[in-house]
């Protein structure tokens, strides 16, 4: 008998959104029915690039109660995991890349009450997860360079993602694959087939010619 596969998820990444009102964009994101609020902290360290932190966290945390996914490209994140936890995240993900503790970081997010989340960028190996695969709650598999949004889907990372599939399924996981970079309605599908079903998107939401609602509706038609 072939298992009913889990609903696609989709997580509005707040990047792209107009920080001018974000309040109103995200609460138009929950309205159009997303459902994950997903917060990129960015160090400018483990990523060219400087973004927020726990303060932007527990600001979406008194707009929404949807729950926020808090995907930390930063190095050492085990020192700031319980900052982000106490801000409001539900689930918090952690790079695979330069960190030696990985495993026992997991473990502290999931003591913590949080869904944790294990992220591999393009050009890491899928060996590089090891044993690791038991720890994670999910996994977070870049589609473009981490550090800015609105960059192009990188195709090649395609056969990554059923890789990690088939590894899941032989052994008998249902442990979700996120996908984040570059996710849209022309990008998403292709994912969707490869056995993504958590998909983060910022432009093609926030900047969606049609507005936020369109964007939505568009990727959800994308990955049914
Ligand atoms: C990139 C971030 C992404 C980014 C996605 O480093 O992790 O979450 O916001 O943005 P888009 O969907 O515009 O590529
Ligand atoms: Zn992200």
């Amino acid at each position: 008998m072939i298992e009913a596969q889990p609903i696609s998820l989709i997580s509005a990444s707040i990047l792209a959104a107009d920080f001018r009102h974000l309040e109103k964009d995200i609460l138009a994101a929950e309205s159009a029915g997303v459902d994950h609020i997903h917060i990129d902290v960015m160090d400018g360290v483990f990523v060219p690039n400087i973004s927020m932190g726990p303060l932007i966290v527990e600001t979406c945390r008194k707009v929404t109660n949807l729950p926020l996914d808090v995907h930390l490209m930063i190095i050492n994140p085990e020192k700031y995991i319980e900052a982000f936890q106490e801000a409001g995240a539900n689930r918090i993900s952690i790079h695979i890349e330069q960190n030696p503790i990985v495993n026992d970081t997991l473990q502290r997010i999931q003591k913590m009450g949080c869904t944790a989340g294990l992220v591999i960028n393009p050009e890491t190996p899928l060996q590089a997860i090891g044993g690791s695969i038991a720890f994670a709650d999910f996994f977070l598999l870049m589609t473009v360079h981490p550090g800015f949004g609105g960059q192009n889907f990188m195709d090649e990372t395609l056969p990554k993602i059923s890789s990690l599939r088939d590894k899941l399924e032989s052994r008998g996981d249902k442990k979700l694959i996120q996908v984040d970079g570059g996710i849209s309605s022309q990008t998403a599908p292709a994912c969707f087939q490869a056995g993504a079903r958590d998909f983060v998107a910022g432009n093609s939401i926030f900047n969606h010619p049609g507005g936020i609602l369109a964007g939505v509706k568009e990727l959800r038609e994308a990955i049914k």
